[in-house]
C-alpha cells in the first residue's frame, strides 16, 4: 500500500523567520496520515531539522557528481549531512533556468541515492506540447531518461507537474491528470515489474491548494501533492495536508 505523500516546494522563498511557519505545519503533520516533507532553500536545512518532529526535509536540486570543483553548488551528501532525507531533482524550473536534461537528471538521482536520500523527480509537458497532443510522448520520454534503472520503489517520487499549471492558478481538468498519472503507473509497471511500479508514489503538482486538493487526491493513481506557493505559509498549507492524509 503507497501512503500518500505531500511536499512543500518553498522554491527561492524562505529566510530564517519563515521558519516561524513550521511549528503549526509540524503539529498537522504528526496527526495527518500522509509522510509531509518541506523542501526549503539549502540555507535553511539545518535550522529546520532542529524545528521539524513529524516533517520530512528535503532540498530543491543537487549537483550531478559527489563533490569537487564546481562553485556554488550543492552535493547530495551536503544535504544529507544538514538533515535532508528527500531532494526534488529535474524540477521545471531548474531544466529551464539552468538548462537541465534528462540525463544529467539522471545522473542526480544516482547521486542522491548514492547518499541515502529519495528523489522526487518531476516530469511535465509544456502547453504548446499539450495542444500539440503530444503530452504522454513527452511524458514517457522523461520517466525513461530521467529515471535510473536500479529504483528500489521506497527510493523514487514521480512528481506530474504540467508546466502551465505551475504558479499560474491554472490546472488540468481531473481527466487530464487522470490519463497521465494511469500512463506514468503504467509505465513504471512495465519498467520494473508490477510489484515495484504499483508501490512508487506519483503525486500531483501545479496550482493545488485547499480548494482543489480533494477532488484531485481523489484521482486514481494520485498519491498526494507537490505544492508551491500555498506550502509557505501553514494556514494554506495545513488544509492540503489535511485533505490528503
Ligand atoms: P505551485 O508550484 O503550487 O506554486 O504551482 C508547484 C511546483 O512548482 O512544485
Amino acid at each position: 500500500m503507497r501512503k500518500p505523500m505531500v511536499a512543500g516546494n518553498w522554491k527561492m522563498n524562505g529566510l530564517r523567520a519563515n521558519l516561524s511557519e513550521v511549528a503549526a505545519i509540524d503539529q498537522a503533520a504528526a496527526k495527518a496520515n500522509c509522510d509531509v516533507i518541506l523542501c526549503v532553500p539549502a540555507t535553511l536545512i539545518s535550522q529546520l531539522a532542529l524545528k521539524a518532529k513529524n516533517i520530512f526535509i528535503g532540498g530543491q536540486t543537487c549537483h550531478n557528481e559527489a563533490s569537487g570543483a564546481h562553485t556554488g553548488d550543492i552535493s547530495a551528501e551536503m544535504l544529507q549531512d544538514t538533515g535532508a532525507q528527500y531532494v526534488i531533482l529535474g524540477h521545471s524550473e531548474r531544466r529551464i533556468d539552468h538548462a537541465e536534461k534528462d540525463e544529467s537528471i539522471q545522473q542526480k538521482v544516482l547521486v542522491a541515492w548514492q547518499f541515502g536520500l529519495k528523489a522526487i523527480v518531476c516530469i511535465g509537458e509544456t502547453l504548446d506540447q499539450r495542444d500539440s497532443k503530444i503530452t504522454l510522448g513527452v511524458i514517457g520520454k522523461q520517466l525513461l531518461n530521467s529515471i535510473p534503472d536500479s529504483v528500489s520503489g521506497e527510493n523514487l517520487v514521480i512528481a506530474y507537474e504540467p508546466i502551465w499549471a505551475i504558479g499560474t492558478g491554472l490546472t488540468p481538468t481531473t481527466d487530464q491528470i487522470s490519463e497521465v498519472h494511469n500512463f506514468i503507473r503504467v509505465s513504471l509497471e512495465h519498467r520494473f515489474g508490477d510489484q515495484l511500479g504499483h508501490s512508487i508514489n506519483i503525486l500531483y503538482g501545479g496550482s493545488m491548494n485547499g480548494k482543489n486538493v480533494v477532488e484531485i487526491s481523489a484521482i486514481p493513481n494520485v498519491d498526494g501533492g507537490l505544492v508551491g506557493g500555498a506550502s509557505l505559509k501553514a494556514q494554506n498549507f495545513i488544509p492540503i495536508i489535511e485533505s490528503i492524509g
